[in-house]
C-alpha cells in the first residue's frame, strides 16, 4: 500500500459531539446493556481526537482487490492438523460465530480437498459430456459462459460435519464441530439444459461427475436429481469461483452431501447403473450397528446450531443477549426453529431472518436474559416437510454409534457461571 495520508484540518468538533449524543439518546432506550449517555460523555473514545479524525486515509489506489479491516484478522478458517494425514487431503473450517446473515464470504467458505487445490488455467479447461447421450459434447469455459444461466443461494455441507460427535462431545468448538457448512450464491448453467442439448438416451439412469484435481474425485448422481436443480457453476457470490471451491467450474448439487458437488468439474458420463466409485462405497457410507453400511445417503437433513454464544464466543456476565444461530435442510425450506435455555425442558420459537430460501442456510435469533448459573442452550430445527431435527439418542436408536457421516442431532452448549461455554452431551 502507498501511504498517501496527509495532515488535514481537525473535524468540526462541536457538530461531531452533537450528532454523537443525539445518536446515544436515540438508541440508549432500546440497546440493552449500552452505557448511559451520561457515562459515555466522559469516554475518551468520544472526547479525544484520533488519528483517523485528523489525517487523510488511504487513497482508492491503495488496493485493487479489497480485504477486511486489519482489526478483523481473527476471523479466519482454521484446520486441525492431527485430524488428517496431510494438508492436501484435509478440511478448513468456517468461523460460523463471526458471520452474519446467511451468506458465507468467499474467503471464509469451508474447504474440503482430497488432492489439494487444483490450479487450473481456464483456457485449458474443458467439460466433456458423454456415455448414453445422442451426441457427445465438449465445452470450453467460453462456451459455458455464453449459455443462459441462473443464480441461486444454496448451502453446502460436508457429510462429515459434526462427525466427531457420535460417541459424545469431543471438540470444544463451534468452528471445528459445525464449520463444514457454508452458503453462497452460485451462478451457472442448469445441468438439465446441458443434458437436453446432448440428448439423454432411453435407459440412462445415472450420471458420473468427475473432477480435474489430482484426486480425480468421482461421484454418481441419479438422473432425476441431475434433471432437477443441479447447477454447473462458474461464479460464487458474484465473482469467479475461488480456486479452493473448484475454479473455474464445479457442480452444485443442492441439499445433497457436499462431496457430490464435484469441484474442478471436467467430465459427466451417463450410464444405466451407479458407478460405485471409491467415494460412495469405501467412503461416504454409514456403518450401522449390525455391520451393514447404508449407501447413497445423499440428503443433508434438517440441522441447526447456536453460533452465539458458543465455546469461542463466551457470555460476558449477567444481562441481555441475543441467541443466534443457523439452520438448514436439504429437503427445502426451514419452517421453524425452537430454542431452549434449560436443556430442552422448555422451548421458545425463534425469529427467522428473511428471506428464508430453499436448501439455503436460515438465520434464527431470540432475545435472552442470562441470570447467572448454568444454562443449557439447545436449538431444534423443523423443515417444510414436517421433519424435526432429532436428539442424539433418537438418532443413535436408528444409526448406532459407528457412523461418521450425517450427524444432524441437536447440539447443547453449557454456559457455566464464569460465562465460558462448553460443548456437552445431554444424557
Ligand atoms: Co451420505
Amino acid at each position: 500500500m502507498t501511504d498517501n495520508r496527509k495532515p488535514k484540518q481537525a473535524l468540526a468538533r462541536r457538530s461531531f459531539l452533537q450528532s454523537a449524543s443525539a445518536l446515544t439518546a436515540g438508541t440508549a432506550g432500546v440497546v440493552a446493556g449500552a452505557k448511559s449517555a451520561l457515562a459515555a460523555s466522559a469516554d475518551p473514545a468520544i472526547t479525544e481526537l484520533k488519528d483517523w479524525n485528523q489525517y487523510l486515509g488511504y487513497g482508492v489506489d491503495a488496493q485493487g482487490y479489497g480485504v477486511p479491516s486489519s482489526f478483523e484478522d481473527k476471523t479466519i478458517r482454521r484446520w486441525v492438523p492431527w485430524l488428517t494425514a496431510s494438508a492436501e487431503s484435509s478440511v478448513n473450517f468456517s468461523p460460523l460465530y463471526d458471520l452474519t446473515g446467511f451468506v458465507t464470504p468467499n474467503g471464509l467458505h469451508f474447504e474440503r480437498h482430497h488432492g489439494g487445490i487444483a490450479e487450473i488455467n481456464p483456457a485449458e479447461h474443458r467439460l466433456m459430456i458423454h456415455g448414453m447421450v445422442e451426441k457427445e459434447l465438449v465445452f470450453t469455459m467460453d462456451d459455458i459462459k455464453r449459455m443462459p444461466s441462473e443464480s441461486h443461494f444454496y448451502f453446502t455441507e460436508c457429510a462429515a460435519n459434526s462427525g466427531m460427535e457420535w460417541r459424545g462431545a469431543q471438540l470444544n468448538s463451534c468452528q471445528f464441530t459445525y464449520g463444514m457448512v457454508s452458503t453462497a450464491q452460485w451462478t451457472g448453467v442448469p445441468l438439465k439444459w446441458l443434458l437436453e442439448y446432448a440428448g439423454v438416451k432411453d435407459g440412462a439412469k445415472w450420471i458420473l461427475a468427475e473432477g480435474a484435481d489430482a484426486s480425480g474425485m468421482t461421484r454418481t448422481i441419479p438422473i432425476e436429481k441431475a434433471r432437477d436443480d443441479v447447477l454447473v457453476a462458474f461464479a460464487q457470490n458474484g465473482e469467479a469461483i475461488r480456486p479452493e471451491q473448484g475454479y473455474p467450474l464445479r457442480l452444485v448439487v443442492p441439499g445433497f452431501e457436499g462431496n457430490m458437488s464435484i469441484k474442478w468439474l471436467r467430465r459427466i458420463e451417463l450410464g444405466d447403473a451407479p458407478y460405485m466409485t471409491r467415494e460412495e462405497t469405501s467412503k461416504y457410507t454409514d456403518l450401522l450397528e449390525d455391520g451393514r453400511a447404508r449407501m447413497f445417503t445423499w440428503v443433508q437433513e434438517a440441522k441447526s446450531v447456536i453460533t452465539n454464544p458458543c465455546p469461542e464466543r463466551p457470555v460476558n456476565g449477567q444481562g441481555h443477549y441475543k441467541i443466534q444461530g443457523l439452520a438448514w435442510t436439504g429437503h427445502g425450506k426451514i419452517k421453524r426453529v425452537d430454542v431452549s435455555t434449560d436443556g430442552g425442558k422448555n422451548w421458545q420459537t425463534a425469529r427467522l431472518h428473511e428471506p428464508v430460501l430453499s436448501k439455503c442456510m436460515t438465520r434464527f435469533e431470540i432475545p435472552w436474559e442470562y441470570k447467572g448459573g448454568d444454562a443449557l442452550l439447545v436449538s431444534r430445527a423443523m423443515d417444510e416437510t414436517g421433519y424435526v431435527q432429532p436428539s442424539m439418542s433418537e438418532l443413535q436408536a436408528v444409526r448406532g454409534v459407528n457412523s461418521i457421516y450425517h450427524n444432524n442431532a441437536m447440539q447443547t452448549w453449557l454456559v457455566n457461571p464464569s460465562g465460558e461455554v462448553e460443548n456437552v452431551r445431554l444424557g
